[in-house]
């Protein structure tokens, strides 16, 4: 089990703020109830408000909704201690902003300044495959795909060198299980070399996302490819997300990796364009 927070807060998005904001400023008095999500989409739950005093009720806490709330730009919120707060942070070390965005379907997406972490199709072709045994999931993310495959992995392995990811995600409530899950293992590493420290042989599978090459250090290197197909067991598959950088400029970027990930020694079985992945099997 990780030793990193999950921290459990109530979350809403700027819809469901603005739901509240609109029932409070609606001319009922007293006291009303109202059912909403409070884990974006996963249960719901009964929350109070008090119409005379202008809030909603959590628990003990009295909550308004602060004036400075922008209905129009979707984001999510968590609640502490009675206060409001976006799950967006700047980090002057990385000169980027982060952001958890929600979806209509409840589970919401990392931005990353402007580049979209949203990996439908790729997260869709691991779920078919389901690979089992040993897993090490490189570039964790909000960690949606650490934790679909350790329902059925025995150990996941996952890494992320973000530690802003890691407290958005703390605070995404679709990733709790990646804190709390007894078969994951989260490390806030550079998995490029972190990986020089493995054995040889030590994973069954290898999932492999780290989003856009120019924000992922030596990720599609020779070098880091060579390092895979070394900590591969044989016959072990890569799960490798391709952006589709370049394609639209006549520089295909996905097919120039598949050609280092050949000359590492795998072999290509499948790669899917309009999905932005490749699938390798070590030899
Ligand atoms: C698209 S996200 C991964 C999404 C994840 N697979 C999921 O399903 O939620 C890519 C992540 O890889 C991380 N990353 C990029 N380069 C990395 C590196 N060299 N070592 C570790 N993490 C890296 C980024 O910070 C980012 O959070």
């Amino acid at each position: 089990m990780s030793e990193w927070p999950s921290y459990r807060h109530p979350v809403l998005t700027h819809k469901s703020l603005k739901l509240l904001q609109d029932k409070l400023a609606s001319k009922d008095s007293g006291i009303t109830e109202l059912s909403i999500t409070l884990d974006l989409k996963q249960t719901e739950d009964l929350i109070t408000l008090d119409h005379d005093k202008q809030v909603f009720i959590i628990g003990d806490y009295e909550i308004k909704i602060p004036g400075s709330f922008d209905p129009s730009n979707p984001g999510c919120y968590f609640i502490h201690e009675g206060d409001i707060y976006p799950i967006s942070v700047f980090s002057e070390d990385t000169n980027m902003y982060y952001k958890l965005v929600p979806t209509k379907h409840g589970r919401p997406i990392l931005r990353i300044s402007a580049t979209q972490m949203h990996k439908k199709p790729f997260l869709d072709f691991i779920e078919r495959r389901r690979p089992r045994g040993l897993i090490l999931d490189a570039g964790t993310g909000l960690g949606y795909s650490a934790i679909l495959v350790s329902e059925y992995a025995n150990q996941v392995t996952t890494v992320e060198w973000d530690y802003n990811v890691i407290e958005v995600a703390a605070h995404n409530p679709h990733s709790w299980k990646l804190f709390e899950s007894e078969n994951i293992t989260l490390l806030n590493e550079d998995i490029t070399e972190l990986i020089k420290t493995f054995d040889d042989n030590s994973f069954d599978n290898i999932i492999h996302d780290g989003g856009m090459p120019k924000s992922s250090g030596q990720f599609f290197s020779q070098a880091h490819a060579n390092e895979l197909y070394r900590v591969l067991k044989p016959r072990g598959h890569v799960y490798f997300y391709l952006p589709k950088k370049g394609l639209k400029t006549g520089r295909d970027f996905g097919l120039e990796q598949i050609k280092r990930m050949i000359k590492s020694g795998f072999k290509t079985q499948i790669r899917d364009v309009e999905g932005s992945y490749a699938y390798f099997v070590k030899k």
